[in-house]
């Protein structure tokens, strides 16, 4: 068997030569290119695919594959918004995808953010740099006894909402499909406004299904308590970016921690010689305000994330391949 992945980093290389030793009859070749039309050719003459980007799949990439007798698809991640699950039926592709590759890695990144912003440590950060290492008046606030909100109690924003417990926070959640554990604390509420209206502190933990584009628009700001704060470590198409600049503009919200935006793949995963160089306008009304910590997408970038998210796509590849179920198969008949 041959498969060839996309979108490799080096700090994947280790875990795929570790896989490979544990699999010798199976071929791996890698690129560290994403699949695009152009890159689809890398991939003719082996089975299976195996890929990680936040950029779009096209349709004429996946026909491309298609053409080369390709069927199998894993992604090393869990969201599966790049995909129009159409253009996989269409073309008969399946699919898998690493669902929980270490919800804590996203859960703990939430959490710091939280801190951060309440501590108000980018604050204190500017204070340092000015050798200004007094308290007043850079007073903070805590978690314990906050009410935090979350919209989404899958994998991620169940272990969220257990953090938050043990921090002492009252939790109100929402998700279409309420965890029983979870259930049984009483944490529900009956819909996505009740959480938006009660939370200090809310945060996002659901995929980006075409329902909820922009679920955080300028009505939802409106019936927030003022000086809410914001986590978003999910996708940043759930938030309307430009909503929530008018919303930190006026002091509806309090803070934002941001690990995802609408426009990341302009600027994200990108080095740039100086700010200047940032064109993006919503990235540029973010950055530069003592109460908005932004993130480069790495909530889930940790050693044990890492670790599974090749093992776990490797080994359903290779189980597709074989015509044997694998662990995390994707219903693509679902929109
Ligand atoms: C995901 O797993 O969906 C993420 O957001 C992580 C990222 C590497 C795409």
């Amino acid at each position: 068997m041959k498969i060839y992945l996309y979108g490799v980093r080096e700090d994947e290389q280790g875990y795929m030569k570790e896989w490979s030793n544990a699999h010798p009859d199976v071929e791996l070749d890698y690129t560290n290119q994403i699949l695009t039309e152009e890159t689809a050719d890398l991939a003719k003459g082996y089975n299976g695919v195996v890929l990680l980007q936040t950029q779009a799949y096209t349709r004429a990439a996946l026909e491309k594959l298609q053409s080369f007798g390709i069927s199998k698809i894993s992604v090393r991640n869990v969201g599966l918004d790049g995909f129009d699950f159409k253009d996989l039926r269409d073309l008969g592709f399946s699919l898998t995808n690493v669902p929980v590759y270490s919800p804590n890695a996203i859960a703990e990144h939430t959490t710091s953010l939280m801190l951060r912003l309440l501590r108000r440590v980018p604050e204190f950060d500017q204070k340092f740099a000015n050798t200004d290492f007094r308290w007043f008046p850079t007073i903070g606030e805590e978690i314990n006894g906050k009410t935090v909100g979350i919209i989404g109690t899958g994998h991620i924003g169940s272990v969220v909402a257990r953090i938050m417990m043990a921090f002492g926070a009252k939790v109100v959640a929402y998700d279409i499909k309420p965890n029983p554990y979870l259930e049984n604390l009483g944490i529900y509420v009956d819909t996505p406004d009740e959480v938006i209206e009660q939370a200090d502190i809310l945060t996002l933990h659901t995929p980006l299904a075409k329902r909820d584009v922009h679920m955080i628009d300028a009505d939802a700001f409106a019936k927030m308590k003022d000086g809410v704060i914001l986590i978003n470590a999910a996708r940043g198409g759930l938030v309307d970016t430009d909503a929530l600049i008018a919303a930190l503009d006026s002091g509806k919200v309090g803070g934002a921690g941001l690990d995802v935006l609408e426009s990341e793949n302009d600027v994200f995963q990108k080095k740039f010689d100086s700010i200047n160089d940032v064109k993006d306008p919503q990235f540029k009304a973010l950055i530069n305000r003592d109460n908005v910590i932004i993130t480069p997408h790495t909530a889930f970038y940790t050693t044990t994330a890492v670790h599974n998210m090749v093992f776990d796509s490797l080994n359903d590849n290779l189980k597709m391949l074989e015509n044997k179920a694998p662990k995390y198969p994707v219903d693509i008949t679902v929109e």
